[in-house]
């Protein structure tokens, strides 16, 4: 496995999940579903953890009642970015650089900065609203807000206000710091409180305001960065809905010092007691703008995004041209390129919107797919390899379907991949590269009836 600095990591780094499929024959399924419910949480079962939080806006246990689901299915999604457009000429007129330029090494034309009273938690609500509307579902639903950025309005965490804000008085919420991989980093983290937790609807927000911490003055990073927020909601669901098939996830904190926005500590006043004697020296802190090695970081995400990507798509049992839609990280044209073509996925695949809002960071994919999904580009069903990378360093892939339907069991598929023509006209699936692990078989005899259930574990 590939580190960003190039060496061989042990196996440890890099998170995996196992792809369950479940299959069950029997006179009796309920028999069953209840049984295995009560036995192991691997099955789609109910949990009936009551709750009624005296006097509580926002609890960790929501009153509605838990479902642990097998998967999660993403259902709804929403953007917003600021009003002011700063475009390449604007910067031109600030710094020595010219539209020519920065398009033809970033693909980049305008960008979005927050202005006048715009805030970040303020475009995270917009988002969020957006995708809740779309999911069909109101703030009461939500039962945990994950706000992935790295410059919240408050250094303790956004994620509290914008669940007030938004009135999901159910759910709690906290923050994910991984730049532009927080995104990925996100959709993965509320994915395992869906299968370990119990959480049924998960909002998951991406936004990042860079402009805070840009140096106006420095062309070689001002002319690639914008401000936005992205939101995805996330919805707990049977293993046969499940939309998230494969992930990856690294870090290699020996690429940081690449691309950081480190804290400056300056010394205060000296403090003083009541007869004026010198007590002690505090310290004030504030952060750089933020330092790239443009070079080293773009190697480092044309080596690492593809291999992160194969390998979610190993985990899933895909190969990459089942892929409907290549969604990276919006950092560079150039990147997004030199990955489709080592991928070989064809452009029209290829989801691009950095030119009109350069590098948005944690925002940038959530913002690419609402505005991909609204445009009737991204259909429900369609299969999408996402992938986020950043200062960390960190890289990440997810393996999503956009509002997955529920799959036709194992034993319909491979009835119906015997009828040419079907629409599910695949290969049979010992004809496919599936390796199964494991395969579990359990009978009994209840009077008289024989009840048989299996699991093939992939
Ligand atoms: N306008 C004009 N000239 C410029 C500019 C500019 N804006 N910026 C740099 N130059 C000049 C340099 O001074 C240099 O001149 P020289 O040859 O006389 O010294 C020349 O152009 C080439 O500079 P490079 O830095 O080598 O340019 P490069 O082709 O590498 O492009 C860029 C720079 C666009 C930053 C590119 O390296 C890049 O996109 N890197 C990846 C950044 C990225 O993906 N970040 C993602 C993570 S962000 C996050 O996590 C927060």
């Amino acid at each position: 496995m590939a580190t960003a600095s190039g060496l061989a990591s042990p196996p440890s780094s890099c998170i995996r999940r196992r792809n369950l499929i479940s299959c069950r024959v029997s006179a009796s399924v309920a028999f069953f579903a209840k049984r295995s419910a009560r036995r192991s949480a691997m099955w789609c079962c109910y949990g009936g953890v009551e709750d009624d939080v005296l006097g509580s806006t926002s609890s960790s246990k929501p009153r509605l009642p838990r479902l642990v689901g097998m998967g999660s299915k993403l259902i709804g999604c929403g953007s917003a970015v600021p009003k002011l457009v700063v475009s390449n000429d604007d910067l031109a007129q600030i710094v020595d650089t010219s539209d020519e330029w920065i398009s033809v090494r970033t693909g980049i034309r305008n960008r979005r900065v927050l202005a006048g009273d715009e805030t970040l938690s303020g475009l995270a609500v917009m988002a969020a609203r957006e995708a809740l509307q779309m999911a069909e579902l109101g703030a009461h639903d939500v039962d945990l807000v994950i706000l992935c950025t790295s410059t919240p309005d408050d250094l303790f965490g956004g994620g509290g206000k914008i669940q007030r804000d938004l009135g999901c008085r159910n759910a709690w919420a906290f923050d994910i710091t991984a730049a532009c991989s927080g995104f990925i980093v996100g959709l993965i983290t509320a994915t395992r409180f869906m299968k370990g937790g119990g959480y049924k609807n998960i909002l998951v927000l991406g936004a990042d305001a860079l402009s805070r911490y840009v140096d106006w003055t420095d062309r070689g990073t001002c002319i690639l960065f914008g401000d936005a927020a992205g939101a995805v909601l996330v919805q707990a669901c049977s293993a046969d809905e499940d939309g998230l098939l494969g992930f990856d996830l690294h870090s290699d904190g020996s690429g940081q010092r690449h691309l950081n926005a480190m804290a400056v500590e300056s010394e205060a006043d000296v403090l003083s007691n009541m007869n004026g004697a010198p007590v002690f020296l505090p310290r004030k802190t504030s952060y750089a703008c933020l330092q790239m090695n443009g070079k080293e970081v773009f190697r480092f995400a044309a080596r690492c995004v593809p291999q992160s990507i194969e390998t979610a798509l190993e985990e899933a049992g895909l190969a990459c041209s089942s892929i409907d839609w290549l969604l990276l990280h919006q950092a560079n044209q150039r990147i997004i390129d030199a990955v489709a073509s080592r991928l070989q996925v064809p452009s029209e695949k290829v989801i691009s919107n950095l030119a009109n809002y350069g590098n948005t960071s944690a925002a940038s994919i959530p913002l690419a797919l609402d505005e991909a999904v609204r445009a009737g580009k991204v259909k429900a069903g369609d299969l999408i390899a996402a992938s986020g990378f950043g200062a960390g360093l960190t890289w990440g892939s997810a393996i999503v379907r956009f509002r997955s339907r529920r799959r036709e069991s194992l034993f319909s598929f491979i009835q119906a991949s015997k009828i040419s023509g079907s629409k599910f006209a695949q290969p049979p699936l010992w004809e496919r590269s599936v390796p199964i692990q494991q395969v579990y078989i359990r009978t009994c005899l209840i009077r008289g009836i024989f009840f048989t259930q299996y699991k093939f574990q992939l």
